[in-house]
């Protein structure tokens, strides 16, 4: 099973007008020189900037994806954004379940899990983010929590072709710390099986793991030739469009 590579940048609580604009140019070009690469581009700005970052990759094969999204379509839900609005504007991804909005924002697996059937049903790509923290993987409990984030926030009818897992350990996110390579490969094969189990055998072989945590471009190729690690979500090095495409080139 051929899984398409993806590079996938958490932009995050970052950028004003100017500096969204001017970064989306450059990853636009950048991408658009780089046509024989296999990877699948995308990136997530903050809700203010998707209009405008979708108009700067214009002509680019770079998908447009947003940070969260609320689980109903319309109505009495201040401050949240719903899955039609962000398919209006050209998303074609969103990121949920981030480490940051299950501790910013209290998310459970259980919300995780609503608001993907709602992204689905409103014709979103999702990018389900679990990881565990550092206190749960001092206590060894990584594999564990990361299997029951999977049971609990992957909708029972996913598919590979409108999901996209991110194995995210909380303490590697922001921090320049890793897990080892070796550490990365066992949780990514520990959550296809528990894809497998809840999706069937062949869901899950095509469904993609991404890692997150810390990626720069000094270490983006150890984690990206590893057998279950089918490409990158990357925050802080994706706000610099060399860093950024500097990690896609480690496998283009
Ligand atoms: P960093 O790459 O800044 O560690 O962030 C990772 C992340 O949280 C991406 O969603």
């Amino acid at each position: 099973m051929v899984r398409k590579i993806m590079i996938a940048g958490n932009w995050k609580m970052n950028g004003c007008l100017e500096d969204g604009v001017k970064l989306a140019k450059e990853v636009a070009s950048a991408v658009k020189s780089r046509n024989k690469c296999p990877c699948e581009f995308v990136v997530c700005p903050p809700f203010t900037l998707l209009y405008s970052v979708k108009k700067a990759l214009r002509g680019a094969k770079v998908a447009l994806g947003a940070q969260d999204a609320h689980f109903n379509v319309k109505g009495a839900h201040t401050g949240d954004i719903s899955p039609v609005m962000l398919k209006n504007i050209g998303c074609s991804y969103v990121i949920l379940g981030h480490s940051e909005r299950r501790a910013d924002h209290f998310e459970t697996s259980k919300l995780v899990n609503k608001k993907a059937v709602a992204a689905h049903e409103n014709g979103l790509k999702t990018i389900i983010c679990i990881g565990e923290t550092e206190k749960q993987r001092d206590e060894g409990k990584t594999i564990e929590v990361c299997s029951a984030q999977i049971r609990e926030s992957v909708p029972d009818n996913a598919t590979a072709a409108d999901t996209v897992i991110a194995y995210e350990p909380v303490w590697a996110i922001g921090t320049g710390k890793t897990p080892t390579a070796s550490d990365v490969e066992e949780v990514h094969a520990a959550v296809r099986k528990v894809l497998s189990q809840k999706l069937g055998n062949r869901v899950a072989s095509a469904m993609r793991i991404l890692y997150g945590g810390s990626v720069k471009p000094n270490n983006a190729k150890e984690f990206l030739s590893l057998p279950d690690v089918d490409g990158a979500l990357i925050g802080g090095a994706s706000l610099k469009s060399e860093d950024f495409m500097s990690i896609a080139d480690s496998v283009c």
